[in-house]
């Protein structure tokens, strides 16, 4: 059996305009995602994982990706979370050149589902690292990078940036700009995620941003805006300035709001990290629902988190220097 772990993500920077060839920074935090693969006998593959979630979802499943467990998560998202191993693992055949290679697929993950954190890319680039190291071949990071995008793109149905699996694959703080990818100089950034226990629709609030967008200039040149708030954050973050990386995210998250993809739950995580004192916060992902990504030093953020009404968990995450690990 081979084993890769990968982490999560949260974005610095942003998400939604990445889709429209703005540039985005997203930044590897130690959460992760474990996957094991072992070589069955036959053709099958078996997905077996016993917790996809920091909190609320347990996923116990055994079968082939076409039979529906019996689980207390939302079909969507289980669908979803099996869709990624199973294209992973169509990666991993195209790779050898096996078609009829069968599996056994283990999957413990730190990374709530669907939440902003990067579960699937994290799922995505162990499934496929942790495949083809099974099979005898050690993938390069950046063609493991860009297999897990072409997974996470066939699954999300054509809707994909690479910004979630490059930092996956290769941690710290990356800049992405359509298929340009590339390591950023990152300070030890105070992080701080507050998570409101649920999860938001990628492709849904995708579409909507695109019809917004359609439909109204200022919300074209919001997107537009996004972008420059970007630019600005990597020149923050290559001074190592967390005040105005910290002011940066909130004219981000103000941004977003206005695109309609944040939520009530959303934005009382962001007041309360900021009343708390933190630099700044911010939604981190599609949006919707899921977690929101804080700068503070202090531990008042994550205090105040802990006592704010829709956030079910808050947890400081230290940044992952490392992208794709090989346990074994
Ligand atoms: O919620 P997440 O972690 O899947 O992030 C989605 C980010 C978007 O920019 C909204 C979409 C994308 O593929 O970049």
């Amino acid at each position: 059996m081979a084993v890769s772990s990968a982490p999560g993500k949260v974005y610095l920077f942003g998400e939604h305009a990445v889709v429209y060839g703005e540039p985005a920074v997203p930044c590897a935090i130690e959460v992760r995602a474990r996957v094991g693969v072992e070589q069955r006998s036959d053709n099958k593959l078996r997905i077996h994982s016993e917790d996809l979630s920091l909190d609320g979802f347990t996923v116990e499943y055994a079968g082939s990706a076409d039979e529906r467990p019996d689980v207390d998560v939302s079909e969507s998202l289980l669908t979803a979370a099996m869709g990624y191993v199973d294209g992973a693992i169509e990666q991993v055949r195209d790779v050898t050149g096996d078609d009829d290679v069968g599996f056994d697929v283990t999957i413990e993950s730190d990374i709530p589902l669907g939440a902003g954190l990067g579960s699937s890319a994290a799922v995505a680039v162990a499934a496929i690292d942790a495949g083809t190291r099974e099979l005898g071949t050690t993938l390069e990071i950046d063609e493991l990078a860009e297999r897990a995008y072409q997974t996470e793109y066939d699954v999300q149905g054509g809707q994909a940036s690479r910004a979630d699996t490059f930092c996956s694959a290769t941690g710290g703080a990356v800049r992405v700009e359509g298929d340009d990818c590339r390591s950023l100089e990152a300070p030890d950034l105070p992080i701080v995620i507050g998570f409101d226990g649920g999860a938001g629709d990628t492709g849904e609030l995708v579409a909507g941003v695109r019809g917004l967008r359609e439909e109204y200039e200022f919300a074209a040149d919001t997107v537009e805006s996004i972008g420059d708030i970007v630019r600005n954050g990597e020149q923050a973050l290559a001074e190592g300035n967390i005040e105005e990386l910290g002011r940066l995210m909130n004219f981000n998250h103000g941004l977003l709001s206005a695109l309609g993809v944040s939520s009530r739950s959303l934005d009382s995580m962001v007041w309360a990290a900021r009343d708390a004192g933190a630099n700044g916060a911010k939604l981190t992902g599609a949006g919707g629902g899921g977690c929101i990504v804080a700068l503070d030093e202090s531990d008042e953020a994550e205090t105040a988190l802990s006592y704010t009404p829709g956030c079910k968990d808050t947890f400081r995450a230290e940044l992952a220097d490392t992208g794709v690990r090989r346990v074994e």
